[in-house]
């Protein structure tokens, strides 16, 4: 009789934030396929609910717990939620993220903070409750999904975006340099444009729609790109060959003519 093959992440828990919908739900869907059990955050429950019930058929455990990563309370709801749980997850996908469009002068600073809370501090807040678990345990994945945005320089527009995406590709590095001799390793995923609800949300998808298809990827690729780049213990990761080939030779160029380059496809995609 064939023995039934143990899977990479079996019995292991991943934390996924932003589950309900776009490359957090990938992940879902993928680290399910690799045996893991799920902790899923986002703030609609339904989505939530019904991703619960198609995932359990796959013989996983599945938790969900709504929240809203933009009020500084959420993280320690979520964790109180694991500990009630007695769930110490191996893996965290950071993944919950969306874009504030406009001019910064156009914004109000209500705004741009709960941003700030969302895209720079729950990742950080998380992170940094697991990461302990995970060094004393001497075993950890982390994923904080960034974008090629963070490794590029600042456009018009969309002001504190790539700002906040760098300060996670720089995090993830130190979190990586640090867990290296403790089985931890953590990537910093830089996708480009991928096809999600991100641009329905902030508005952009009738200027998106203006660039070319190849400039567009699944969600697929990029996050089964990303869990391959955390298990081989890389800090940072740009999936798709035409975002690699953007990033690498953009970093050659002098920053004044990257900016320009920027700016122009920033333009065209970005509401100002
Ligand atoms: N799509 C792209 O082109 C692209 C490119 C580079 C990087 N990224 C990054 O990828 C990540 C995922 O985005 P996506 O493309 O998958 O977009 P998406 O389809 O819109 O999904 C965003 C997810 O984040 C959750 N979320 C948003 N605001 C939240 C909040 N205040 N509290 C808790 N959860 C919240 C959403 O759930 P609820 O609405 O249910 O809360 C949803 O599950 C983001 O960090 C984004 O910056 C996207």
């Amino acid at each position: 009789m064939a023995m039934a093959q143990t899977k990479l992440y079996q019995d292991k828990w991943a934390l996924i934030t932003g589950a309900s919908a776009g490359i957090g739900k990938e992940f879902a869907e993928q680290l399910s396929e690799m045996g893991a059990n799920l902790v899923l955050t986002a703030r609609r429950k339904d989505r939530l609910e019904a991703l619960q019930q198609n995932l359990q058929q796959k013989g996983i455990k599945v938790e969900i717990i709504s929240a809203d990563l933009a009020d500084p309370k959420a993280p320690e709801e979520i964790l109180a939620f694991l500990a009630d749980k007695n769930i110490t997850p191996d893996i965290l996908i950071n993944n919950a993220g969306f874009g504030l469009p406009g001019g910064y002068s156009k914004t109000t600073w209500e705004d741009q903070e709960s941003f700030i809370q969302l895209m720079v501090t729950a990742y950080a807040h998380l992170a940094h409750a697991l990461y302990k678990q995970m060094m004393a345990r001497g075993y950890g994945r982390i994923i904080n999904v960034a974008s090629v945005a963070g490794l590029m320089p600042g456009g018009p527009g969309h002001t504190l975006y790539g700002p906040s995406k760098a300060f996670l590709i720089s995090f993830s590095e130190s979190l990586n340099a640090e867990g290296q001799d403790r089985n931890v390793h953590c990537c910093a995923l830089c996708p480009g444009f991928t096809w999600s609800e991100f641009h329905d949300v902030n508005g952009t998808r009738e200027s998106l729609n203006k660039l070319p298809k190849f400039m567009m990827m699944e969600a697929a690729p990029v996050v089964a790109g990303g869990l391959k780049s955390m298990e081989r213990g890389k800090a940072v990761y740009v999936p798709g060959l035409v975002y690699k080939t953007i990033t690498a030779i953009s970093g050659f160029l002098p920053r004044g003519l990257q900016q320009k380059l920027a700016n122009a496809q920033m333009k065209k995609a970005r509401q100002v």
